[in-house]
């Protein structure tokens, strides 16, 4: 039914390597590295997911990403995503993953990079689906904090192409990270962050004015600032929007209310993503397919969208 969708060749913007641990994985990558888990079986693990806002989501993800332990866990993990990409006709993807989670608990970056960049370069050779990797540094964490990750992420610095910024947003301004995202680009590093997405627009004017973004995650609360909503469509500054996850974290009551068509038909470059797939609910193709059932987009809507997303590529 949602072929047509499927089909579109399209571009993912917005996607943490994190999130899209699917409870299978996370229960045989548990197995296989000796983890006792919470949960008795994968469908008492899905069944908690059921999140009033992000921070509940965040709780989970953080607490799911545990099992991630070796240089092959961050490759099985990556390499199962591309091959959804692969499913869905995604011919490009520039997906985030979040180092802090990992090196605080004591797994050295390299060994977290090495296996996500190896499934990467392998899915370009195998699969024919290119990439450009983005750093995205945690925002509950300090700024100190964050140079250090960046410290350690310099002796790889050829394999990422941003920087950016996620995790609790609400009392974590963009502006507590003015200074390391100033050295990620006098390292010739591109930057994007998430605002907007719980935060109010204010927020998206630090991530534009004081970070520099080429893209915004999210910034669907961009809406209720017009003098912001001019700007973004005089400047077609992308925003990477992921509808399934605004309705699971209750940013949008429900998907009938979300309000990305209507920001596409006042031509902000608007893209369709799928954020944490394994926790809300789909990847790209059910995203689409969400805004088809509850939103009434049309076949010319859907062409339109797919297209921002090849275009809004940083790579
Ligand atoms: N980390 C993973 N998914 C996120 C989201 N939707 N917002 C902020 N941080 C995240
Ligand atoms: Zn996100």
């Amino acid at each position: 039914m949602y072929d047509w969708l499927n089909a579109l060749p399209k571009a993912e913007l917005h996607l943490h390597l994190e999130g899209s641990l699917e409870p299978e994985l996370l229960f045989a990558l548990a197995e296989r590295n000796k983890i006792a888990l919470p949960w008795n079986d994968v469908e008492a693990l899905r069944s908690a997911y059921a999140f009033n806002n992000l921070q509940e989501f965040l709780d989970l993800y953080y607490a799911g990403a545990d099992v991630l332990r070796t240089e092959q866990d961050f490759y099985d993990l990556t390499w199962a995503y591309l091959l959804k990409c692969k499913a869905q006709n995604v011919i490009h993807t520039e997906p985030f993953f979040d180092p802090q989670t990992h090196t605080d608990r004591g797994i050295p970056f390299e060994v977290v990079l090495r296996g996500i960049k190896q499934a990467l370069v392998d899915g370009e050779k195998q699969l024919g689906i290119s990439h450009g990797l983005i750093l995205s540094f945690l925002r509950h964490l300090s700024e100190e904090e964050a140079f250090k990750t960046f410290e350690q992420a310099m002796p790889f610095r050829d394999a990422f192409i941003a920087v950016g910024l996620d995790s609790s947003e609400m009392g974590h301004p963009p502006r507590k990270f003015q200074r390391v995202f100033d050295k990620a680009r006098s390292e010739g590093l591109l930057t994007v962050a998430h605002a907007g997405e719980e935060g109010p627009p204010e927020y998206i004017w630090e991530a534009l004015d004081l970070l520099k973004i080429e893209r915004i995650d999210h910034g669907v609360r961009a809406i209720e600032d017009e003098r912001l909503m001019q700007r973004i469509i005089d400047e077609q500054i992308p925003l990477t929007v992921c509808p399934l996850s605004n309705t699971k974290l209750c940013v949008f009551d429900d998907m009938r209310q979300h309000n990305i068509l209507q920001m596409l038909e006042r031509g902000v470059k608007v893209t369709v993503n799928s954020d944490d797939p394994a926790y809300f609910g789909g990847y790209v193709t059910e995203n689409f397919a969400a805004l088809y059932d509850s939103l009434g987009m049309t076949q010319e809507q859907a062409k339109r969208l797919a297209q921002n997303s090849l275009d809004a590529r940083l790579v």
